[in-house]
């Protein structure tokens, strides 16, 4: 019998899973469109592989397992799987078209939504997907400051300027790799050491999982200003999350260009660029920006009802009060059970479960607790991104599926070898990182 969230004893039968991934083996490169997404990030042999269907904050398996999601589409779920007043808008749409072949007045309309919103957000244009977004804001700060160099810090996604930094660069010119350079967050001297006179942006998530220390924002705006370099928020996550109006909003920080895409458009593919109209003015001509599904009018039906949605019942309020739940009841629990080498932390409306090294291999620990938490019906990759459909239920459970599941990996911890208790395969480690991994020192002569 397929697992329910509210019956589990047993681990979830994923033999439907297994064939799925059988015929993809040998047919699609990885196995998945989305890193995060992919066979990679969960205990191989225990966790399900593939989802049919969700409602709410739960999900069903092709097997017919039912979870609690707490990745909730790696971020786009914000309003929750099969939001009504979303789901209506698209079918709304759906009945007038989806693409046109002149501009349709959502683009007028949503964009008027985000301008009042979000600070700073004077223009606004759209593309698909983060990469997109990102990567025409750093286009635009090479043409606004005739400079070349990119100083960034976290993911940005797959294009070429990015993802040169990190260890899959295959395929990437090295004149290319040769522009973008990495700095720490949190750490102002990192930054003022690498910029120089070509580097046109600094391009960063405003925070990650580690709130921002010492004004390192303010001072980060200050540094951008007083040395002619374009500051991008990268908000893919912090947008209409941390507050309506994202992480300018809440940290009270401008930056000069702003990107848009988890959580705008609870799910349908839509990607935001914002900013000040005096740089995003080059996106008239001289800048090229334009995309064939870029006015495609579902997501932006999406966008509309979701932004209405978060502003009007006021759901980062929401997201910040579950979150909340869960980050503290986990840390008392970790508490009482003495196991001072894990913690959830972060905003409360994203937060992140760590283990320390003194834990053994921190990938074997947290794939224990994957796995038993699988078993308890929670589909867990270490965060919880919640959603406006996170009920207090969900998160009650939550609290005593950690419960159940914590001491078992305390007793694994302590004799040792937690691999051992172990029923699959553990996750590979996660891809991105904020920390300084392939920093390049200043090395033009106008460097500090
Ligand atoms: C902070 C951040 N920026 C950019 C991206 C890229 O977005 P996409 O995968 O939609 O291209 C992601 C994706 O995870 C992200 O987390």
């Amino acid at each position: 019998m397929p697992n329910t969230v509210s019956s589990n004893q047993a681990y979830p039968s994923i033999n439907e899973s297994e064939a799925w991934y059988a015929r993809a083996a040998d047919l699609i490169p990885a196995a998945t469109q989305t890193l995060a997404k992919g066979p990679g990030q969960y205990v191989r042999g225990i966790a399900p592989k593939y989802l049919r269907r969700g409602k709410g904050s739960h999900v069903w398996d092709v097997d017919g397992n039912e979870f609690i999601d707490y990745q909730m589409g790696i971020g786009p779920l914000s309003l929750g799987y099969c939001y009504d007043a979303v789901d209506r808008a698209i079918q709304e749409q759906l009945r007038d078209g989806i693409t046109f072949s002149m501009m349709h007045p959502l683009e007028v309309e949503v964009a008027e939504l985000i301008r009042e919103a979000v600070p700073r957000a004077e223009m606004v244009r759209y593309s698909k997907t983060g990469c997109d977004v990102t990567s025409a804001a750093v286009r635009l700060a090479r043409a606004y400051t005739g400079r070349n160099r990119v100083l960034c810090c976290g993911y940005h996604g797959w294009h070429d300027w990015y993802i040169a930094v990190t260890d899959r660069n295959a395929g990437i010119p090295q004149a290319v790799k040769d522009l973008t350079y990495t700095f720490s967050y949190n750490d102002i001297d990192s930054v003022i050491d690498a910029v120089d006179d070509d580097t046109a942006c600094v391009i960063l998530e405003p925070v990650v999982f580690e709130p921002p220390r010492d004004n390192f924002l303010q001072k980060l705006r200050e540094l951008c200003t007083s040395r002619g370099v374009v500051l991008i928020f990268d908000e893919m996550w912090t947008g209409f999350r941390l507050a309506t109006g994202g992480a300018q909003q809440y940290f009270g920080v401008d930056a000069d260009l702003m990107t848009y895409s988890k959580a705008i458009a609870n799910g349908m593919p839509l990607g935001v660029l914002a900013g000040r109209a005096e740089i995003m003015r080059l996106c008239d001509r001289d800048v090229f920006f334009f995309t064939t599904f870029g006015g495609e009018a579902l997501s932006l039906a999406a966008a509309k009802a979701t932004i209405r949605e978060i502003r009007d019942r006021n759901v980062p309020a929401a997201l910040h009060a579950q979150g909340r739940k869960l980050r503290e009841a986990y840390n008392a629990a970790a508490a009482e059970l003495g196991m001072g080498y894990t913690r959830c932390a972060g905003m409360d409306c994203r937060t992140l479960v760590t283990f320390d090294a003194s834990a053994g291999n921190p990938l074997e620990v947290k794939s224990l607790l994957q796995q038993e938490l699988f078993k308890r019906g929670i589909l867990w990759g270490g965060s919880h991104n919640m959603s406006f459909s996170h009920t207090d239920a969900d998160v009650a459970y939550t609290i005593e599926a950690y419960r159940g599941a914590l001491p078992v990996v305390h007793e694994a911890v302590k004799s040792g070898t937690p691999g051992r208790f172990l029923k699959g395969i553990p996750v590979d480690p996660v891809f991105r990182r904020t920390g300084n991994f392939n920093t390049k020192p200043a090395v033009h002569a106008g460097g500090r």
